[in-house]
Parts: structure tokens; sequence; C-alpha cells
């Protein structure tokens, strides 16, 4: 059996908590592989509205095994507080879901590094959600940090305390008010939380769930916010790909079966950093407004813009998408007129490709189309569609070289079209 992904192909905030929801009810097994409480993932069901922000999004689901893969980080109280949210809708969370011994712990120490380093890089902030998450991937790969199998071993608070005293030294670089002590208490407390749950070998227990059953893995950031690919340094420190779910869950990259590319009709993106098609004029304020741009985990307006081909096409080659599933296009349904980057403009050069360098002034070249000024958030199936919205379909399929077999309407579970027709592309 197979593992399929679901993964952002833009900033972010695709609506990829929407789609692994409505898809989990098809696969036993959903685990998330990258990422940490940076990611806000909404979901909408039965008049409820969630954000997850480290338990994958197949929790609501009966019978699943939701798995917290290795490469994830793992901030316990942020993680006791959304599991006590879940645990108050009658959902029994401490069985659903499975933790990873290999996903590194984030301490209070690393958050308050995460500040002090974005406050010392004055104007050329990345914008980080300050949740920890580059200086724990900074101590994985560094061979300093402390991983969720650790809390079971008897020197646990000594090896606790020997990387806050790290953390101290390396803090006194910074000109920077912090107390290292402040959150401990509650810390440690969440720490003996998570004792509740199964620490587990993932990848065993995942590649023996293989044996018998499909797993849906569940990206979080997007490919654009990836460590290597992304505009770096506006990235994340983890690798947002598909390739991320093979380190991230200790699966052979031969156990990868479908790869679902989520994108908006529009681009998001919260955090610094390039942005070829933002709109900073009133129709930008539209598309925040209409389309609830606001971040789900720092509650920061997102910045908005016209989708970008030439960024879709580099994330879709990067990942081996084989469908490609499109959401909040009924956000612009009161346009007139919607654009769509098909190429850019570097120094006066048209390309279609993404510019290694960050600082680029990239032009897009638009391509225009006429408003379908119809309510989508009532289409039931494809031959609802107006025509003018048919046509942007197809334009981007065409574009793109792959079908797009889903299209969501809305923020509901309920509101999402699985077209018939569609046959996934070949990698
Ligand atoms: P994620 O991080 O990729 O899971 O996405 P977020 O949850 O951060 O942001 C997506 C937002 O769009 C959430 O508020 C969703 O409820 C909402 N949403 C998802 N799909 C649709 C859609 O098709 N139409 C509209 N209008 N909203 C949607
Ligand atoms: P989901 O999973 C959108 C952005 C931050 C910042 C950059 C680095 O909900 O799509 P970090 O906290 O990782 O050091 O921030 O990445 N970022 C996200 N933007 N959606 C996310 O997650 C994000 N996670 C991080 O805004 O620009
Ligand atoms: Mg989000």
């Amino acid at each position: 059996m197979k593992v399929d992904v679901v993964l952002g192909l833009q900033w972010g905030d695709e609506g990829k908590g929407k789609i692994v929801d409505v898809l989990a009810k098809n696969y036993p097994v959903i685990c998330r592989f990258q990422g940490g409480p940076n990611a806000g993932h909404s979901l909408n069901f039965e008049g409820k509205k969630f954000v997850l922000h480290s338990v994958p999004a197949g929790v609501f689901r009966k019978n699943t095994i939701n798995i917290v893969g290795n490469g994830v980080v793992l901030d316990p109280i942020i993680f006791r507080e959304e599991c006590k949210g879940i645990e108050a809708l009658g959902v029994p969370v401490t069985k659903r879901v499975i933790i990873s011994k290999k996903a590194h712990l984030i301490l209070p120490t690393h958050k308050i590094i995460d500040a002090a380093s974005e406050a010392s890089k004055g104007k050329t902030k990345i914008g980080s959600t300050l949740k920890g998450i580059g200086p724990t991937y900074m101590d994985k790969t560094g061979r300093n940090g402390l991983r969720v199998g650790d809390i079971l071993a008897k020197d646990f608070k000594d090896r606790f305390n020997a990387l806050k005293e790290k953390h101290k030294i390396f803090l006194k670089q910074f000109d920077f008010q912090y107390n290292t002590e402040e959150h401990e208490k509650e810390w440690m407390d969440a720490v003996n939380y998570l004792k509740k749950f199964q620490i587990v070998d993932s990848e065993y227990e995942l590649n023996k769930y293989l044996k018998t059953k499909n797993a849906l893995a569940e990206g979080a950031q997007g490919t654009l916010l990836d460590v290597d690919f992304g505009a770096y340094p506006f990235v994340t420190s983890s690798s947002t790909i598909c390739a991320g779910a093979c380190t991230g869950l200790g699966l052979s990259p031969l156990k990868i079966g479908k790869v679902y590319g989520i994108f908006k009709a529009y681009c998001t993106r919260v955090g610094a950093g390039p942005f070829p098609t933002e709109l900073l004029d009133k129709t930008g304020e539209e598309l925040r407004q209409r389309g609830c741009e606001f971040g789900a985990t720092t509650g920061r307006p997102r910045r908005t813009g016209w989708l970008d081909i030439p960024a879709l096409k580099y994330a879709i080659m990067l990942n081996g998408v084989t469908s490609l599933i499109m959401m909040k296009a009924d956000v612009m349904d009161t346009f007139d007129k919607i654009k769509v980057a098909v190429a850019y403009k570097v120094d006066g050069q048209k390309t279609d490709r993404v510019p290694y360098d960050t600082y680029a002034k990239i032009e897009p070249v638009y391509k225009e189309f006429k408003g379908w000024k119809k309510d989508l958030s009532k289409c039931k199936k494809d031959s609802d569609f107006p025509a003018a919205y048919k046509q942007y379909i197809s334009f981007i399929e065409k574009e793109l070289q792959v079908p797009i077999s889903v299209i969501s309407v809305g923020p509901d579970r309920s509101q999402t079209i699985v077209r018939k027709k569609q046959k996934a592309s070949k990698r």
C-alpha cells in the first residue's frame, strides 16, 4: 500500500487542513511529516471550526491513526492545549494520535532565541511565527536537540538543563530582555501530558500499517517556503516538499503514491520575502477581506496577489504533483477582471523560471480573464460552474499540464467538488 501526499504549492495556508479532513475518510492513517506549531490548519464541519497546529487533520475521523512523524518539531505546551480542545469535542485524542520518539522538542528557550534573533534582524526580519521553529531545527541538525523519546529517560531534566545552559550562552550575543525560567514549569507539566500518548518508533509503525492500509501525509507550510527551494532566507526551516515526507516519516520514495498539490486560485503570503504578484491596492484588500486572509496561527493579515503560474510550475516540478486541488476561487466571485501571471520579466528578460536571486526585481507578465460574477459556493458539481470559471480552470490545467481533480468552493467540508473525469498525471 502507498502513502499519498497532500502539500501546499504556494506560501502556505492553501487549505491543506480542510482537504486532509475531507480526504481522511478514505485513509485509516494520517501523518504530519515536518513543521510544527507554525502551521495553522483550519477545519470546518457540522457548524464547528477548529484550527490544528501539530495534530494531523485526520483526528476528527473515527478509526483513524494520526501520526506525528519524526520530521515534526513539537511544543508540548501548544500540543497539550490543542489536544484538550479536541478532547472537549468528545474526540478520544490520546487513542487517535501517536507520536514519533524522534520528533524534536521545542523548548521555551528556542522560542526566546527565535524572538531575539528576529528582533536583531531589523529590516531583514523573516516574519517568523516566533514558535521556535528555526532554533529547534538548528539544534536538530547541529546535534544538540532533545527528542520526544528522551522524556522517558531518567536524566531527562539534566539533559533539558544542559541544553538550556547552552541556549543562555547563545543568547548573550543579543540585546534582548528575557526570562528563561518563565514557562519552564508549564513546559515540564506539558511534557508529562505527552506521556499519555503512545510514543513510538513511528517509521516502524507506519511501514507496518502500510502492509494492509493506505496512508495520507499532510504537508505543512508550502513549497515556496521550503528551506532549499523557497526564496532563501525568507523560508521556514524544514523540507516542505514531497521528499520531506520520506525523511520526515521514514518512508522509502517507492512508497509514495499520489501527490496532491493544493493551491488557492490567487496567492497569499504571511511574513516577509518576495511576492511577485502582490497587490497593494483595493483589489488586494478585497481578496484579504473576502478570503478572510488573516493568519490561523498568528492572526496577522496575509499579503494577497494574483495567481502565479511560473511559481506553480516550479512547485509541481519539485513535488511530482499528480493532481491539483484548487481552493477559494469563490473569493473572487464579485470580481470584474481576474489576472494570472504567466511569465516573469527579470532585468527586462522574459522567463518562466523562478530566479535564484531573492532580491531580483520581478515584473509579472499577466493574462487577463473576465470574472464569472456568480456565487460559486452554491455549485455542487462541475456542470454548475459558470462558463467564465470553466475557462479559468481549463487555462490553468493547460498551463500546468496537471489535472485539477478537486475544487473547493467554501470553507466547509461539504463545499468540496470531486471532479469525476479527471485522470491523475503520471510521474
Ligand atoms: P492551511 O494552513 O493550508 O490548512 O490553510 P489555513 O487553514 O491556514 O487557511 C485557509 C483558510 O481558507 C481557512 O480559513 C479555511 O477555512 C478557508 N478555506 C478553505 N477552503 C476554502 C474555500 O474553498 N473557500 C473559502 N472561501 N475559504 C476556504
Ligand atoms: P501552514 O501549515 C503560512 C511563514 C512565516 C514566515 C516564515 C518562517 O498553516 O500553511 P517560521 O515560523 O517557520 O520560522 O516562519 O514562514 N510560515 C507560514 N506561512 N502558513 C504556514 O503554515 C506557515 N508557517 C510558517 O510567516 O514568513
Ligand atoms: Mg495555515
